[in-house]
């Protein structure tokens, strides 16, 4: 496999083999050097176009790690500003010798055509992309789902490897959510059960058709005792403005929390072993308050370093290709 661009590009066996392969980057991670020769002499472009704070420096850090030279371009202040295009941007990139590029892109399908145009030679990770997908997002939302709830009993191929018999629900502005769109196919296509919950308004076209089940209360989803609660934030850079916080998709911000936020209550319903999870940046007071974001159930700090480790996996997986073969 040359590029990730979507869940979708993993069976079940290659997601599998990857959230190992994070499972031992994650070990390397505790030691107190942290920094492998692996990908020595090797060159990782992050190529973002739209805003990021966590997936940017998740990559930056997991290339460094793994030795890898780092380029960070984003379209602020380079000459994507002066209208460049993503082919020119690409042809410059490919000059300078990039064995990967990261790319973060408001339209979806941009890292689809930098893989396939034939600007560039060298493998393209998807960092996000419109509405459209976010494989590494759902890599270690699968990765902290695992550690934290299904067995990892290596010796026993194939048994609690996988998610399995899990139930998460996943909650919130899923219409405009590419992590919503990559988790329900990842956690699918590893065995998990999914329900989305959101307001009729913030479900896709087309989503009835996904293979998950679609809730519109979330006290009724709550009642089914998930296993995991992924919470989403409500996006309202892509919901054009109403003025005072208003959107075309609910009333009112009071309403969206009443309704589908995450709170003290609603924790108090699930189970004990249940864990809530958000891949940030967080609304607080919108989607989730803060004793929810702040209880010692919630994962949402540990979704970041697992980041670190799957994006190891990742750009591991397709770049030391001398060492070894991913599906
Ligand atoms: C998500 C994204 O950018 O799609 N964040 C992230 O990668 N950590 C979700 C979001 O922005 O709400």
């Amino acid at each position: 496999m040359k590029h990730l661009l979507s869940a979708a590009d993993l069976d079940r066996d290659a997601a599998v083999h990857v959230l190992d392969t994070a499972a031992q980057m994650a070990a390397t991670q505790a030691r107190e050097i942290k920094k492998l020769p692996t990908l020595r002499g090797k060159t990782v472009v992050n190529l973002f176009f739209e805003d990021s704070t966590r997936t940017r420096i998740s990559f930056e850090t997991a290339a460094k790690r793994l030795s890898a030279d780092v380029i960070n371009f984003s379209a602020k202040g380079s000459s994507v500003s002066k209208g460049e295009s993503l082919k020119d941007t690409a042809l410059t990139l490919q000059a300078m010798g990039a064995d990967a590029v990261v790319v973060r892109h408001h339209a979806s399908g941009a890292p689809h055509r930098l893989a396939h145009a034939g600007w560039v030679g060298s493998s393209v990770i998807n960092a996000g992309d419109g509405t459209h997908q976010h494989p590494t997002q759902a890599l270690l939302d699968a990765f902290t789902i695992r550690r934290h709830l299904a067995g990892t009993d290596a010796d026993r191929e194939g048994i609690g490897r996988d998610l399995a018999g899990l139930h998460v629900a996943i909650v919130g502005d899923v219409l405009h959510s590419r992590v919503a769109r990559s988790n329900v196919q990842l956690l699918h296509t590893l065995g998990a059960r999914v329900t989305l919950v959101a307001p009729p308004t913030l479900v896709p076209v087309g989503a009835h058709a996904w293979p998950c089940a679609i809730g519109y209360h979330l006290d009724e989803v709550l009642d089914q005792q998930p296993d995991a609660v992924m919470m989403l934030r409500v996006q309202r850079e892509r919901m054009g403005s109403g003025g005072a916080g208003a959107t075309g998709f609910f009333p009112s911000p009071l309403e969206y929390t009443r309704a589908y936020g995450l709170d003290a209550r609603r924790l108090a319903m699930l189970p004990e072993h249940a864990i809530v999870m958000h891949p940030g940046p967080m609304n607080r007071g919108l989607e989730i308050s803060a004793d929810a974001a702040d209880s010692p159930r919630a994962v949402i700090v540990e979704q970041v370093s697992n980041g670190v480790a799957v994006r190891m996996a990742v750009l591991y997986l397709l770049l030391a290709k001398e060492k070894e073969t991913w599906a």
